[in-house]
């Protein structure tokens, strides 16, 4: 390492483990982690020059890869008119990317709230919900992943993220993800049933063609709203524009995020069917509100990644490349039986099942060493995710699982059957 990128580690090592989170500190230099200096399409390079293909891709922000040129101008050109919303006005572009999106979401979802992140997303969804049904109670399934603020939180599925914060919302139920039976009876009070058309985090859990439409059915049976979560699953990632198409079903709200403005700016939102929108805020238009919301950068870097998504085929480059590296990840797990129990997915959203979860500190450093970056599902730490750029090409993807052999070689070398 030269003198400068030494520097450069020792400084952020310092700055994290002062300043920043002491134990992830400890635990990132301990795995080896570098420093990320700069990225551009599916690569990112470290404080010596060493270049990554990112397969953990931003746990999916980076559908369009790192810095793609076309958002990169558009937020640039935004920049030089006026880059927050002076919210007293009429916000042109705001107006333009809803606009957009309920062009390109299924059915007559229309009316859309832009936010700052997945979780607020799902928190302005779940509001809608309540107040548009007046009804409390919220349900969500086992191991699903919604994010860290109060209601998400209470949503989500895993207990370990949500023991210490207890008590969470009162009146939410969980059911087993991917599995319909009984959904009637549970649903019959609800104001919503939140669903991850695929879950990301709980370890990549494709449910059973078939599920959706069975939510979707129940949902109209009960008077409950389904919320469909497209945060991870939306444009594009499954290798069809949303998660919900692959049962043609129309949600009646569906929350975004990761993907929506292109990996450039932090970007959420949900949209709403007209119905339900108006008989939540028909006659409240500042009820759910947000500063930064719909801020006019985030919204020409949203328009301007949807314009990209659609023009540059990457639906249909995430479908066939997603083919190509969960076959490839199923012929390893053949190969290595002893360490991968189950490789699955869809789309460019794959799941790597270990054995055990021991494996896996082995196996993202040595991938990492190989030049690829992986990482665990948030809920379910056996599971690794490979989630790149839907613009990766077949050779990078070959790359990758170079890597990710080397990886369960060398996992299964170091620490044998476990
Ligand atoms: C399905 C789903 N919903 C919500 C979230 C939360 O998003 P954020 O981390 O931007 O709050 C995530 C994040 O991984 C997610 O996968």
């Amino acid at each position: 390492m030269s003198d400068a990128a030494q520097r450069l580690y020792d400084e952020t090592y310092e700055n994290y483990r002062q300043f920043v989170n002491p134990p992830l500190a400890r635990v990132m230099k301990l795995s080896g982690s570098p420093v990320e200096v700069r990225a551009r399409g599916c690569t990112i390079w470290d404080q010596n020059g060493k270049a990554y293909l990112d397969f953990a891709g931003g746990y999916g922000v980076f559908t369009l890869g790192h810095s793609h040129p076309a958002v990169v101008a558009a937020v640039k050109a935004q920049l030089e008119l006026m880059s927050l919303s002076g919210k007293t006005m009429f916000n042109v572009m705001l107006g333009r990317v809803s606009r957009r999106l309920a062009e390109l979401a299924p059915g007559d979802l229309q009316i859309s709230f832009f936010a700052n992140s997945g979780a607020e997303a799902v928190e302005g969804a779940v509001k809608l919900a309540r107040v548009a049904t007046k009804r409390a109670k919220i349900v969500g399934t086992h191991d699903a992943y919604h994010g860290k603020t109060l209601g998400a939180l209470s949503i989500s599925g895993r207990e370990y993220f949500k023991s210490e914060y207890r008590p969470l919302l009162s009146d939410v139920a969980h059911v087993p993800y991917g599995d319909a039976t009984g959904l009637d009876e549970v649903l019959r009070d609800a104001a919503a049933f939140v669903v991850e058309p695929v879950q990301g985090e709980g370890g990549v859990n494709v449910p059973p063609l078939g599920y959706l439409r069975a939510v979707r059915d129940a949902c109209d049976r009960t008077g409950a709203l389904f919320i469909a979560d497209e945060v991870q699953t939306g444009l594009g990632r499954c290798g069809m524009l949303f998660g919900c198409d692959r049962d043609g079903v129309v949600p009646d709200v569906m929350t975004l995020a990761k993907g929506l403005s292109g990996g450039v700016i932090p970007v959420g939102a949900f949209i709403a069917r007209p119905s339900v929108w108006h008989a939540a805020y028909g006659k409240h238009p500042v009820m759910h509100t947000s500063t930064f919301g719909g801020s006019e950068i985030a919204c020409a870097a949203a328009l301007a990644a949807m314009e990209v998504l659609v023009a540059d085929g990457l639906v249909e480059n995430a479908r066939v490349r997603g083919e190509q590296l969960l076959a490839g990840a199923r012929a390893l797990g053949e190969k290595y039986p002893g360490v991968v129990r189950e490789a699955r997915g869809l789309g460019l959203l794959v799941g790597v099942e270990l054995t055990s979860e021991g494996y896996g500190g082995w196996i993202i450093p040595e991938m990492v060493k190989h030049g690829v970056t992986a990482a665990w599902t948030l809920n379910m730490q056996r599971v690794i995710r490979l989630e790149p750029p839907l613009v990766v090409t077949a050779e990078e993807i070959d790359r990758a699982l170079a890597a990710l052999e080397a990886g369960l070689a060398t996992a299964y070398e170091k620490l044998g059957p476990l």
